[in-house]
């Protein structure tokens, strides 16, 4: 196995191994008001949604988990065999793995199944020179793209990780023009990786041309926290401490959404566990949700347990829609929506005062 595949094989054994969830997740603050009397029947709503011009059945996506590594090829055709079942967005891990070693069958196992909205994934620090390391150039962007018939590339930022991992890539000068530059060849949108996004980040990756932001904030799975369980493996006390020391770290997802809403489609990730957290995610101004490590247990037994949680997902997501009298999806977003705890702390002290 090399360096890499290691690393990839790593991040999904100790998300499922350890506790590697944030210390509180903000979508609890978040509160829908329920309508006693909805006028509208469960079974009349409609789920669907469209997202960059594709029709999902439901606003969710399974935004980027894995491949580059043998088991990861499995946990793909399960997820995307489900995806397809239920007709929504999927999103692979980063592809650096395949476009440094030439080995894309982990992630091309997408291809044969019909998904409405394929994501590419790479990471920012990778779009750039690192200390030995050559930044990609639009021909390895174009290869991402072609390795699963992408709809779209979603470029990682997640510089909290890369400063814990002993090898990490911590360059971080010019992305932001090279984001501007793949932008203008491709269907670019961006994520985080666990700590959110900012409004004055948002507002600057706007600046780019890229199509949407996947805001992916804090309460979730915290990748300091990946890193540090990592770390401990290889006894690097270095990343041990400055993985349990960042574990919190991040933007609270939920006001991530509110503050990154520039004008962008926009997915609310981080910390999303059920249908009623998609929910909260629309009615804050997201047009979909995504999620990633509650479903990472199903997707290594089988498709058909992916099936279920997403099924279950769905129908949650309905009972809130029937809760808050919505049958559309986009009257969801016109309700009223009640704000606690820290998550209402920090937007009211964010500079803007959205609130
Ligand atoms: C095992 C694992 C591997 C991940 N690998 C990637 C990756 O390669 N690229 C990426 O953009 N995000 C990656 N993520 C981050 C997720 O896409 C997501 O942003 C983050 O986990 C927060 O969502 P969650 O709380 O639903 O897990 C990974 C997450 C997990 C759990």
């Amino acid at each position: 196995m090399t360096r890499i595949e290691k690393r990839k094989a790593d991040h999904v054994e100790v998300s499922i191994e350890k506790d590697v969830g944030s210390h509180y997740n903000y979508w609890d603050d978040v509160k829908l008001v329920h309508n006693a009397l909805p006028e509208v029947d469960l079974e009349e709503i409609d789920t669907s949604t469209t997202l960059f011009g594709r029709k999902l059945s439901f606003p969710l996506i399974v935004t980027a988990i894995t491949g580059g590594y043998g088991k990861a090829a499995k946990i793909n055709e399960n997820i995307a065999k489900a995806c397809e079942e239920l007709q929504i967005g999927m999103g692979v891990g980063s592809q650096r793995a395949a476009l440094e070693n030439g080995d894309e069958s982990s992630y091309s196992v997408i291809k044969d199944f019909d998904i409405p909205l394929k994501i590419g994934n790479i990471g920012a620090p990778q779009l750039i020179r690192q200390r030995n390391k050559e930044a990609f150039d639009l021909s390895s962007i174009q290869k991402a793209f072609e390795m699963i018939d992408a709809d779209l590339l979603s470029v990682h930022l997640n510089f909290l990780q890369e400063v814990v991992q002993p090898e990490g890539d911590t360059r971080a000068r010019g992305c932001w023009e090279a984001l501007r530059v793949i932008a203008k060849e491709f269907p670019v949108m961006v994520k985080e990786t666990g700590a959110g996004i900012s409004r004055e980040v948002a507002e600057r990756l706007k600046g780019t041309g890229i199509k949407g932001i996947d805001v992916s904030g804090a309460g979730g799975t915290s990748f300091s926290a990946v890193e540090k369980y990592r770390s401990e493996r290889i006894g690097d006390e270095r990343g041990v401490a400055l993985g349990e020391t960042y574990r919190d770290w991040g933007i609270p997802a939920p006001a991530s959404v509110i503050l990154a809403n520039v004008g962008l489609p926009l997915i609310a990730s981080g910390g999303v566990m059920n249908g009623l957290h998609i929910a909260k995610g629309i009615i804050l101004g997201a047009q979909c949700a995504g999620v990633a490590r509650s479903i990472l247990a199903a997707a290594m037994d089988s498709a058909e347990s992916v099936v279920k949680k997403l099924k279950i997902m769905q129908l949650e997501f309905r009972t809130a829609m029937f809760l808050t009298g919505c049958t559309r999806v986009s009257d969801l977003q016109k309700k009223e929506f009640i704000i606690t705890g820290l998550t209402k702390d920090w937007l009211e002290q964010s500079k803007r005062r959205i609130l």
